[in-house]
């Protein structure tokens, strides 16, 4: 079982990563811009702090595969281990098997269908990452996604690893993880939210009254 955090927040991904069995951390463009750092410093912080036996991914921003694989390729001159998150589109296709060519590690992201990621799966990827909110979202299924995305990965792509995203709440990881789905990157917030809960916090605060008035301090 492996956990990802999806973020650059690196005082949030410390203090997670203080209890939590992290394997790595996850960004997209939307990450590293609320982050407010560019590319060039976000990385190499995120890799300081996580250190080199953990993995990092980050994303291509270009359209055409031919500028997508130059992206994914000053990446890597910013951090040497880096999985390249490649878009699963036609010219996303055509980047990924190149950069397979040039063994640079890819996972195909913006994943809305057990079929793309099978497509990027056999273009080369070695990581896909379906959606899983944002299927809800559409009023679609995200875990019957990833369920039909392991079975047609076991049959014909087993090189390729589901790496599930796009989480809103606790429920979606429980589903996730009961499906069968072995790796999955979660938002700071929703991380917090496995361990943290009004719930538990009143319960304890419930003993911790009865004790002090049945024993004083
Ligand atoms: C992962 O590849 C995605 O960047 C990310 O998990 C999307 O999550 P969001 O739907 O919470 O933005």
């Amino acid at each position: 079982m492996e956990f990802y955090l999806d973020s650059a927040d690196l005082n949030a991904i410390e203090r997670l990563a203080r209890f939590m069995p992290i394997q790595g951390v996850t960004t997209n463009p939307s990450i590293i811009a609320k982050g407010g750092k560019p590319l060039a410093q976000a990385l190499p912080a995120l890799r300081s702090l996580i250190g080199p036996d953990k993995i990092l991914f980050a994303q291509v921003m270009a359209d055409k595969a031919e500028d997508m694989v130059k992206e994914a390729e000053q990446l890597q001159t910013l951090d040497h281990q880096l999985v390249v998150k490649v878009p699963v589109t036609a010219e996303g296709l055509l980047a990924i098997q190149q950069l397979k060519t040039r063994n640079i590690t890819t996972l195909g992201t913006a994943v809305y269908s057990p079929m793309q990621a099978l497509l990027a799966a056999l273009a080369g990827a070695s990581y896909v990452a379906p959606y899983v909110n944002r299927i809800d979202a559409q009023g679609g299924s995200g875990i019957k996604c990833v369920q039909e995305l392991q079975q047609l990965l076991t049959l014909h792509a087993p090189h390729c690893q589901i790496l599930a995203a796009s989480f809103k709440t606790p429920r979606q990881v429980l589903d996730c993880l009961l499906a069968g789905c072995t790796s999955i990157t979660l938002p700071i917030d929703v991380a917090e939210q496995l361990i943290r809960s009004p719930a538990v916090d009143a319960a304890i605060t419930q003993f911790n009254q009865d004790w002090h008035q049945a024993f004083g301090a």
